[in-house]
């Protein structure tokens, strides 16, 4: 039963599988082809104990647009708050019949402790699908913006990214999209580059196979794409003033219009307009930023697909 835990490690040709499955079901996320029914009887189970809008709410969708039907639950409205762990959540979700949990947590590990949990005790088969983990990985993430990137870059049919320079721009620290956007641009042969201050981009990320730079202006004008990050307030509130950090780090017109032609501009979401980009740069010519948000229903298509028991 696999699960999809995280993109560092993840074999190469399963990637590209998954990529490739994805960019078949584009037409189908698109709505230009009726939903299928390949995973009916497939019960999936969102499970997020942090906020979200576009993951979880395309994660449902794409299980649906497979014939699988979905339930939700959220922390707030969960037994969590009565003492029970993640572990038995899971567990206990599976019992109920889920063939996939997709889950958010704001713990590192979470998806990795909760999948050892199912593999460890005898019951019917169950993906765990993570959706967030803390700052280590979102893997339907890292999977959506290559398929992004291939696509703008005109590489879709062999998801070979190779002469591509790509940077991640903020705060790469507590970032869990940046660490699966690395493993899966890398991957693909790309070269990284995270830019953004000291405490938000250290130097100790080049372990992860990128570079780092704290000069956005020095890096802009060789990049392919630029991948905006939000300040993640709720994980490291470190940042002293929005004002310098704009003033050296904020993604506006006057630095978009120094980057290459054809370079494109993504952003995970949720933005912070104002913050680390401009509303021009966002709803401007060289934003992918709704793209992603299209194909991120095509790649949990293909993620579900391929994790959800026939
Ligand atoms: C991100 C997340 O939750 O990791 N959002 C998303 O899933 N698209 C990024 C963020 O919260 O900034």
């Amino acid at each position: 039963m696999p699960h999809l835990l995280g993109l560092q490690g993840m074999p190469p040709d399963r990637l590209r599988s998954l990529l490739a499955r994805a960019r078949d079901l584009i037409p189908h996320a698109e709505r230009a082809r009726p939903p299928l029914d390949t995973r009916r009887g497939a019960s999936v189970v969102n499970l997020f104990f942090e906020d979200s809008t576009r993951t979880r709410l395309s994660f449902t969708l794409a299980a649906r647009r497979l014939g699988a039907d979905v339930a939700d639950l959220t922390a707030a409205g969960s037994s969590a708050s009565k003492g029970e762990t993640l572990l038995d959540t899971a567990l206990t979700v599976r019992a109920l019949g889920a063939s996939g949990i997709v889950l958010r947590h704001a713990m590192s590990g979470a998806a990795i402790a909760a999948a050892r949990a199912l593999d460890a005790l005898p019951g019917p088969p169950c993906a765990i699908l993570n959706a967030g983990d803390g700052r280590h990985e979102h893997p339907t993430q890292g999977i959506l913006d290559a398929l992004t990137i291939a696509e703008a870059h005109a590489r879709l049919p062999d998801f070979n990214l190779g002469g591509l320079r790509i940077a991640i721009l903020g705060d790469v620290a507590n970032s869990r999209v940046a660490r699966s956007d690395i493993a899966a641009l890398t991957a693909l042969g790309a070269s990284v580059v995270c830019v953004g201050p000291p405490g938000l981009c250290p130097p100790s990320l080049r372990s992860l196979g990128c570079d780092t730079s704290h000069d956005l202006d020095a890096v802009l004008p060789d990049v392919d794409a630029v991948q905006s990050l939000r300040i993640q307030m709720e994980r490291s509130p470190a940042l002293a003033s929005v004002r310098d950090y704009a003033a050296g780090y904020q993604l506006d017109l006057a630095r978009s219009a120094r980057m290459k032609p054809g370079a494109v501009v993504l952003h995970p979401g949720p933005m912070n307009r104002g913050v680390e980009i401009t509303g021009d740069v966002a709803d401007g010519p060289r934003s992918r930023i709704l793209r992603q948000v299209t194909l991120g229903v095509a790649v949990r298509m293909a993620c579900l697909a391929e994790c959800l028991a026939r």
